[in-house]
């Protein structure tokens, strides 16, 4: 069990929670948390937003009895974290952009940290519906920070000026940079928010169609290059 450090408001609906404890947390990695006794069953899986000596970080929209749950928490309260979970974005060496869409955004600040880090140039494209989130936080983390509200995010990145994507947002998002991307020789790899289970490979809810078959999220993902999800990219 993690003691809650801190549970914040960001937006409307939006919290930023962070709980004690060591991770060793991968960029686009996720958690299992749980803050309740029977009900709801299961646990909910949440992105790692950020990582660091004294415990680690999710931000969170509250859109039903979880995150509801999730978002009563009081510093000093204790919660259930399970993980890290899955296969994130893989660490690279080139020109990155990370694009993300609506509560999509939560696994970028972690990664955008990580790759610059790693001596990495990084962009990040940030898409809301009508607020903005965090939006000082991560202009720390990259080099330069685009943010969109109320429009369309893929319309303000040029692919080609890019080695790699990474993306985490809306299906229909991802699609529309899948198929920006075609013809250039920028590699996009897209995290997928399928519904889960149990998190760890054994029930089969968070089966996501490839052309390698059907494959987890929970175990094979959540990332996955592009082509495996939409085809050729
Ligand atoms: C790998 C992964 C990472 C995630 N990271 C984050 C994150 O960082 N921050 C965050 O806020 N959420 C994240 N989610 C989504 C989060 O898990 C769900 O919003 C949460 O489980 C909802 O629980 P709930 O009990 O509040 O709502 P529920 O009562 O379970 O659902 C409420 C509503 O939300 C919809 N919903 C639930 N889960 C999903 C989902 N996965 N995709 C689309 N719609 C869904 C339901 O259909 C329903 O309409 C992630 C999901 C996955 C699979
Ligand atoms: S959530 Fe159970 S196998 Fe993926």
């Amino acid at each position: 069990m993690a003691t809650v450090l801190k549970n914040e408001a960001v937006g409307s609906g939006f919290y930023l929670l962070k709980a004690s404890g060591m991770y060793d947390a991968k960029m686009g990695q996720f958690c299992m948390l749980r803050a309740w006794d029977a009900y709801p069953v299961l646990s909910r899986p949440i992105s790692i937003f950020d990582c660091d000596g004294e415990g680690i970080s999710f931000l969170y929209k509250v859109v039903g009895q979880g995150t509801e749950l999730l978002a009563q928490l009081k510093p000093g309260d204790t919660i259930d974290v399970q993980g890290p979970y899955g296969n994130g974005f893989p660490a690279v060496t080139g020109k990155v952009a990370l694009v993300g869409g609506g509560i999509g955004v939560a696994p970028l600040y972690y990664t955008a940290k990580m790759l610059k880090a790693q001596g990495n140039p990084v962009d990040l494209y940030l898409g809301f519906t009508d607020e903005a989130l965090l939006q000082q936080e991560y202009e720390a983390v990259c080099d330069e920070l685009t943010v969109n509200i109320g429009g369309y995010i893929t319309d303000d990145i040029n692919p080609a000026d890019y080695d790699y994507i990474m993306t985490c947002g809306p299906h229909i998002m991802m699609q529309v940079l899948a198929d920006k991307v075609k013809g250039t020789a920028a590699q996009l790899y897209v995290s997928m928010e399928n519904r889960m289970g149990c998190g760890v490979g054994a029930c089969l809810v968070c089966s996501c169609k490839t052309t390698g078959g059907n494959k987890k999220v929970c175990k094979d993902g959540p990332v996955f290059k592009a082509e495996e999800v939409f085809g050729n990219v």
